[in-house]
């Protein structure tokens, strides 16, 4: 078992762990419903279990997290859970911020934050300047984020720039497009971690996860823990990525 560095395959290989993770948080709902409980409950724990999950990451020596906290689909829910995401959000950055700029973590968004009130969006973006020099800890939380979206947005961006003149259509290939996505400077993705039994991406990170390792756990994501991202890691660790060669 990965115990706090000392796995065994990291031990002849210190390589072989992920070095970027991204994790759908599923299964806040579930949790709530399972206790009885209003599911604003359920994204409260979620709230703690991201907290968690940050520590045991950088204990784990991976550097880079994405999470999907609300996704464009999303703004289907009612608005009463909506609010209470938000509200919650709000909190989340209220409270951690300070925590998070001295853990030296870098904090980004992606997503279409225009969707967001304007306090949010004032809030995010405050948190990002604040940290956008720390190199410890890379935490990227995608929020009004869907992939289809961001995709259609980098072949807008691309076909602007080619009809103002400032790209030639010939320069245009796949280490530009991936530069004009909201993940633009984030290392490839090397894990992807479903919580919640779910088995589908749900819009997150299509482009990027063209040779990403997937991880479906039933666990839910409120009761995800320090163990759960060890048997994860354990997995990763076993596979052989072969890239399309023999291997
Ligand atoms: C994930 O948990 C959090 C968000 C989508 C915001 P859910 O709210 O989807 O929980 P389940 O899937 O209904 O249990
Ligand atoms: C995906 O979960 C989005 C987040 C975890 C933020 P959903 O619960 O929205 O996905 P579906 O509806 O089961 O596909
Ligand atoms: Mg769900």
């Amino acid at each position: 078992m990965i115990s706090a560095n000392k796995s065994k395959a990291q031990t002849q290989n210190p390589e072989v762990l992920p070095q970027h993770v991204a994790v759908i948080m599923d299964g806040n709902g579930r949790w709530a419903k399972a206790r009885g409980l209003p599911r604003t409950a359920g994204h409260k724990k979620g709230a703690d279990a991201l907290r968690r999950m940050l520590d045991n990451c950088s204990k784990s020596g991976i550097h880079y997290l994405t999470v999907y906290a609300f996704s464009s689909e999303n703004w289907k829910r009612p608005s009463d859970e909506i609010s209470d995401l938000m509200q919650l959000l709000q909190h989340y950055l209220h409270q951690e911020l300070e925590i998070l700029h001295e853990k030296k973590v870098c904090l980004r968004f992606i997503g279409d934050l225009s969707r967001l009130d304007l306090e949010i969006r004032e809030q995010i973006a405050y948190a990002i300047k604040l940290t956008e020099k720390n190199r410890d800890f890379h935490l990227t939380i995608a929020l009004s984020y869907g992939s289809r979206q961001e995709i259609v947005g980098a072949a807008k961006k691309l076909a602007k720039k080619v009809l103002d003149g400032s790209i030639k259509f010939e320069q245009i290939d796949e280490e530009l497009f991936s530069g004009n996505l909201d993940t633009a400077g984030l290392p490839e993705l090397d894990l992807l971690i479903r919580t919640g039994g779910e088995k589908r991406l749900s819009n997150f990170l299509l482009w990027q996860s063209a040779y990403t390792e997937f991880y479906f756990s039933d666990t839910l994501w409120p009761d995800f823990d320090e163990s759960d991202l060890i048997a994860a890691l354990d997995d990763f660790v076993k596979r052989e990525r072969r890239y399309g060669t023999t291997g």
